[in-house]
């Protein structure tokens, strides 16, 4: 059995527990600490700290992120504070705890678990998570391979970004009842059907606590949809379960010598300037 300690850093508080990657359980009571306000990297370090210590954790510990990570780096910072872009957290985070810490975009590991141990169990081909909260996240994923940060709530629809306008928090600043929240997520969602066909979407975030409000009013062309099952567990359940492969860049699957694409063909003379 491999134990890891997931940590999911959210807007409001900072979760962690030791993880049993293998079933994706959780094998101590979740410990939560509320997020210092404006969660500028030095506080929330000491934070990561604290957890790791009350865990005593000896052995890699995953991290979620609510932005782009990409090798290790944060690089956005859509709902937390800016000095976050740019940053080596990976390191700020192995130097506060002493262990090798892996960072991940929070819906990417969302919806790894939930492809794995969730509402995505044993689905093949195309999985597109998406968690609504106080933005939209997206976990992009293929027989069980993620592809990372895909950040899909900042796509541009109706002349803003899907978040802006489909979010849990849009839902509440523009006070609308379930049904016409509903139908926004459902215009976004067929957008996404056209670009990705997914074999099944996952609706996760806070709102998957309250499907039975929503749940009847989403209409897709002709993608499933079911609402996520690991609730506010998937985060530290995938951060925990990329900490074990080292990282969201080293996912891999193995390739078959039968399914590699083939080698690219030389330039045709059509294609030549003469
Ligand atoms: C961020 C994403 C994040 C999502 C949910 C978005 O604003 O850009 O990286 O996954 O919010 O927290």
């Amino acid at each position: 059995m491999s134990v890891i300690l997931g940590i999911d850093i959210g807007g409001s508080g900072i979760k962690g527990a030791p993880v049993d990657t293998a079933s994706g359980k959780l094998l101590k009571e979740r410990h939560r600490i509320p997020t210092p306000e404006g969660a500028h990297p030095d506080a929330v370090k000491g934070v990561v700290a604290e957890l790791a210590k009350h865990f005593g954790v000896d052995g890699p510990i995953g991290v979620t992120f609510p932005g782009i990570v990409q090798h290790g780096r944060t690089l956005s910072a859509a709902n937390v504070d800016k000095a976050w872009i740019g940053l080596d957290a990976d390191a700020l985070f192995t130097e506060a705890t002493g262990q090798a810490v892996h960072l991940i975009n929070d819906a990417d590991a969302a919806g790894l678990a939930e492809a794995r141990f969730g509402a995505g169990a044993g689905v093949n081909g195309t999985v597109l998570v998406l968690t609504f909260g106080t933005g939209i996240g997206s976990a992009l994923i293929h027989n069980g391979v993620l592809v990372p940060n895909t950040e899909l709530g900042h796509l541009w629809l109706r002349d803003r970004e899907a978040e802006d306008w489909a979010s849990d928090r849009a839902r509440e600043r523009d006070d609308l009842n379930w049904k016409q929240w509903s139908k926004r997520v459902s215009t976004y969602l067929q957008h996404l059907e056209l670009l990705f066909s997914p074999d099944l979407f996952i609706i996760g975030g806070g709102v998957s606590k309250k499907a039975d409000k929503w749940q009847e009013h989403i209409k897709l062309e002709r993608s499933r949809f079911v609402p996520a099952k690991l609730l506010n567990e998937a985060g530290i359940v995938g951060a925990a379960m990329m900490a074990q492969e080292g990282g969201p860049e080293a996912q891999q699957q193995e390739i078959s010598p039968t399914s590699q694409s083939p080698a690219p063909k030389p330039a045709s003379k059509a294609g030549k300037k003469k």
